[in-house]
């Protein structure tokens, strides 16, 4: 089985998430800039990214990025998570709607978000979301 952690992040709070995620999981940690491999060849994905624009994915890198791969979810079990800074979490509501809509089997059934930089308990959240997906 094969598990990757995607993610995009521009001032590290959501980075600190990823690696969390993937050290637990073991999985393979990529910066979305950097992930040239196919979805396809992963079982389980943990996708991260900030709330962004107005409660939004970034636009330039991660909303292309997710785009592309939105339809081959079907079926996949996939976590999202990300940082946040002055809203409640709406861009991951959105984004969890959009995940379920694709087909995805969400772990948990909704996102992780951690308010600006992780503290210990998000962070040991973030450790936690990996074990799941890594099982
Ligand atoms: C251009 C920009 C737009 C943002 N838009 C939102 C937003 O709509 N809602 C929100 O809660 N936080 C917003 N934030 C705050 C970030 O989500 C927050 O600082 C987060 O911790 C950044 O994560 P990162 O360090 O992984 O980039 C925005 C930040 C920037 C720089």
């Amino acid at each position: 089985m094969k598990t990757a952690v995607i993610y995009w992040s521009g001032s590290g709070n959501t980075q600190a998430m990823a690696e969390a995620v993937a050290e637990a999981a073991g999985a393979d940690l990529f910066n979305v800039s950097e992930f040239s491999g196919n979805i396809d060849d992963y079982d389980r994905v943990a996708f991260g990214c900030p709330a962004m624009g107005a409660e939004e994915l970034e636009e330039s890198e991660f909303e292309p990025f997710f785009a592309g791969v939105e339809g081959k979810l079907s079926g996949k079990t996939i976590a999202l998570f990300g940082s946040y800074g002055w809203g409640d979490g709406e861009w991951m509501r959105s984004w969890v709607e959009r995940a379920k809509a694709a087909g995805a089997e969400m772990i948990d059934g909704e996102g992780l978000i951690a308010n600006e930089t992780p503290d210990d308990e998000a962070l040991e959240n973030c450790r936690a979301l990996g074990e799941k997906l890594a099982k």
